[in-house]
């Protein structure tokens, strides 16, 4: 299975910019025979917003917008994306993941754990992070500063995810790193598509990467270029669970012990 990250820079206000740059990377993806792609988040949007407004005048709604259309019609033949986007509903902004696979729409992440002036323009998302089936392989979802709680990678596997789709706008300097991390964790591939660039003065790490199951970059993006970066991938890797011969991954935790885990403060 062929999978790829696709990095790019959104514009703020150039919503035309972003649908053509998306584009090119399909086209790329295709060129290279990508069966899985993941785009960053917020990639027909933006980030910095300096307004609701803004932050309205460029969300779309799922899976009607030309974004959605675009990456449907690119999974007709056979192919799964996952896309960050700027979603409008009716009941207001949220920073979403979209998944289509096969030129259907399998389902919307809305990101559950919001990252500073985020909390300004969009609502949390209130529902468990998605894994979907793909071909044989399942394909969790999460989007950018999730990565910092751990419980969302370990949520992923426990619910069957062989590899984690990753869409970002990275600013902190440790996710690529602490990817690894999740990765060695979970005995999970993941594959994170960050942005590049400086907007309103906030700069993106770009440094998209594939890691598999025992933490290694399989392949990485520069911090400041558009591109795609691909790896062929076993998934199948990811179900072995057993750490030595005697330690399972999943059978030896104790969440007999780890009560406080599930407890809100
Ligand atoms: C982030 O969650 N976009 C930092």
């Amino acid at each position: 299975m062929r999978l790829a990250v696709g990095q790019m820079e959104p514009l703020i206000n150039d919503i035309q910019k972003n649908l053509l740059k998306v584009k090119s990377i399909l086209k790329r993806a295709d060129e290279n025979q990508v069966d899985v792609l993941v785009l960053p988040e917020l990639c027909n949007s933006g980030y910095v917003f300096d307004s609701l407004e803004e932050a309205k005048t460029t969300a779309e709604e799922i899976p009607t917008g030309s974004f959605s259309r675009e990456l449907r019609s690119w999974s007709k033949a056979n192919k799964l994306v996952v896309a960050g986007i700027c979603e409008q509903t009716r009941h207001g902004l949220f920073n979403s993941a979209v998944a289509f696979a096969n030129g259907n729409h399998i389902t919307t992440y809305r990101k559950i754990h919001l990252f500073l002036n985020e909390k300004d323009w969009f609502q949390p998302g209130n529902e468990e992070p998605p894994v979907v089936d793909f071909e044989g392989t399942r394909f969790g979802v999460m989007i950018c500063f999730d990565w910092i709680f751990p419980e969302m990678a370990r949520i992923l596997m426990l619910k069957g995810a062989q590899v984690i789709l990753h869409p970002a706008n990275l600013v902190l300097p440790y996710c690529q790193d602490a990817m690894r991390i999740r990765s060695i964790e979970n005995s999970v591939f993941t594959a994170t598509a960050n942005r590049i660039g400086t907007e309103r003065g906030v700069a993106f790490s770009g440094s998209s990467q594939i890691t598999n199951t025992t933490g290694k970059r399989l392949t990485t993006l520069p911090t400041n270029e558009e591109g795609l970066a691909l790896a062929d991938i076993d998934p199948h890797e990811a179900d072995d669970k057993m750490i030595t011969k005697r330690n399972h991954l999943v059978k030896d935790r104790r969440p007999d012990l780890y009560g406080l885990l599930t407890k809100s403060d």
